[in-house]
């Protein structure tokens, strides 16, 4: 049986008879829209915890004016019924107005990991990121919390704020899930048109080109930059955003490339910004 909660009092009362009762608590943080990258943070917080809840909450202090906040895709009931069929204990979905109270004017700001990649392109973006997900843990008191790799910096970003602010709470970060032909799964994805669509496997062709680069011994990261690039731009409708070949911890760029850097992608194809990564030297992205 699936509870939705609407009330932050509601869910605080929720998960402290859970912690009374000394269930391990899973957290997983969502907008909605749930697709197959979402339901593999599920599954692995409902096998690995004796409680879940799922937070289904649009958030706007991490939209930028202008973005799409107004028409990000809003599928509650259907949402709800996945939460149901994998055995979610509490849906967690409050109002806008019910999150952020009359004046609310606090956030949580971060030095340089929120100004690079992402950041220079949304300014604000990871300051509304770390400042919800910061009120989610405050309210739910999770022990452990789900992300997706597709947003690789945003588990940065969220590591980085989880340590310094002594937050206790276990970060698990869960494979990118694909359709067929590698594109990473994303509630934005449905915004391509058919030719945008065909279109977005540039992404995760110009990744893969990069990993084989690679794993060929090619170690010069410009060289990969230039790669991906190369496979991007043969798209009339790809505009890209950036190509990155970083460290995994600082998102520095690299010069010389190592296993376990992160290889990143943010391209605009006609209106839609996507984003994509993979790993170097590890097949599991
Ligand atoms: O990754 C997302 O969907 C969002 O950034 C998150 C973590 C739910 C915060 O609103």
């Amino acid at each position: 049986m699936t509870q939705i909660v609407e009330m932050k009092k509601e869910m605080r009362a929720v998960t402290s008879v859970w912690r009374r009762a000394g269930r391990r608590i899973g957290l997983v943080p969502t907008m909605g829209a749930l697709h197959e990258g979402h339901l593999s943070l599920i599954r692995a917080a409902v096998a690995e915890c004796d409680v879940t809840a799922v937070s289904v909450f649009v958030n706007p202090t991490q939209f930028a004016p202008g973005e799409d906040f107004e028409r990000y895709p809003k599928t509650f009931e259907a949402d709800l019924g996945t939460c149901r069929e994998l055995g979610v204990d509490t849906v967690f979905a409050p109002t806008a107005d019910e999150m952020y109270g009359p004046g609310a004017e606090t956030y949580v700001m971060q030095e340089r990991l929120t100004s690079v990649l992402e950041g220079a392109s949304r300014p604000a973006h990871f300051h509304g990121v770390m400042t919800v997900v910061l009120k989610l843990f405050h309210i739910v008191g999770p022990d452990a919390a789900y992300f997706g790799r597709k947003d690789y910096q945003q588990t940065v970003v969220l590591r980085r704020m989880v340590a310094d602010l002594d937050v206790p709470v276990e970060m698990r970060v869960c494979p990118t899930v694909r359709e067929p032909d590698g594109l990473a799964m994303s509630s934005r994805n449905q915004y391509l048109t058919a030719n945008e669509r065909s279109q977005a496997r540039s992404l995760y062709e110009a990744l893969t080109r990069c990993r084989e680069l690679f794993d060929a011994g090619d170690r010069r990261a410009e060289g990969l930059r230039e790669a991906m690039r190369e496979r991007i731009a043969r798209e009339p409708d790809a505009q890209i955003d950036y190509v990155e070949v970083a460290r995994p911890d600082d998102l520095n760029p690299a010069q010389s490339a190592e296993p376990g850097d992160v290889a990143l992608v943010a391209v605009r194809i006609g209106d839609t910004r996507l984003i994509d990564n993979i790993v170097l030297g590890d097949d599991d992205t």
